[in-house]
């Protein structure tokens, strides 16, 4: 029998919430198992964001994301980890069309991977969505400021809440989410004073990515604070530079395989005697 795995309790929606004036909350995106196991000891949150496909798959933004490759990478994310919170992204087309579309979606992927909350990107439409599927038992977090899965109707990725009228709308649909019952909102590419103001105002934690750190926790992901992409956003700090290292080794091991210098004695298998 192999051995026994430690139990470990994974936070959920409640252990999230209770962290709002407290700790600062500390999520990043996942998308594959391995990954997803370096960063579960020290994430309260892993985001299975629909930015995969963006990230993983080279698609130009988030639209064409479907609910299977949402499915496939959570699932994997859930087996590389153990106790952050598994949060799954509900893509473009899978929430919006009504409750109970979103329900049934919803429930397929909390079935399917095991997740502890999916999250939909919240305008106005999708408040009585959330409410829906929060009092079904799905725990659901919102997306508010610069919505990726708009880009085709806003004609880019763009910071929102930056003029009074624009703040007012981003500060209605934050708390449409908060009273439909989600237990966490992303905050993305909004000004400082309306974080500020949100965080402030909402019982429920603020979770930004180009809001500032006026957040009660913050997000990025995580291919872009690794540097394994040329460009970055602004609001982006990048902690490693993959992308070089990866170029060098790629390189490295070209030449040594052009050179015959690779695979060497060392990484050889020789004839064993029978006995
Ligand atoms: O898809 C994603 O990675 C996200 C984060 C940017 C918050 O929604």
């Amino acid at each position: 029998m192999s051995a026994q795995r430690e139990t470990v309790r994974r936070l959920s929606a409640p252990d999230i919430s209770a962290l709002k004036g407290k700790t600062p909350i500390v999520c990043l995106t996942a998308y594959t198992a391995p990954m997803a196991e370096i960063m579960d000891e020290v994430c309260d949150i892993l985001l299975v964001g629909d930015s995969v496909g963006m990230v993983l798959h080279g698609l130009d933004n988030t639209v064409g994301v479907t609910l299977e490759m949402m499915i496939l990478h959570a699932q994997a994310v859930m087996r590389g980890s153990r106790r952050a919170m598994v949060v799954v992204d509900m893509p473009f087309g899978s929430y919006e069309g009504g409750p109970e579309t979103a329900y049934a979606n919803a429930v397929r992927v909390m079935k399917e991977t095991g997740a502890q909350a999916i999250k939909v990107e919240s305008g106005p439409a999708v408040a009585d969505t959330i409410a829906y599927l929060v009092e079904r038992g799905v725990p659901v977090m919102g997306h508010v400021g610069l919505r990726p899965q708009s880009v085709l109707v806003d004609g880019r990725f763009r910071a929102r809440g930056r003029t009074n009228s624009e703040h007012e709308q981003v500060f209605e649909e934050a708390r449409g989410a908060e009273r439909a019952g989600a237990f966490a909102v992303v905050v993305e590419g909004v000004a400082e004073s309306l974080a500020r103001t949100l965080t402030a105002e909402l019982s429920i934690p603020t979770i930004g990515i180009g809001a500032s750190p006026a957040c009660d926790g913050q997000v990025l992901v995580i291919d872009d604070m690794l540097g394994l992409f040329d460009w970055t956003p602004k609001f982006v700090r990048r902690y490693a530079n993959l992308r070089a290292e990866i170029d060098q080794a790629v390189r490295a091991y070209a030449a040594d395989v052009r050179a015959r210098r690779f695979p060497g004695e060392a990484e050889t298998y020789q004839l064993v005697k029978s006995a």
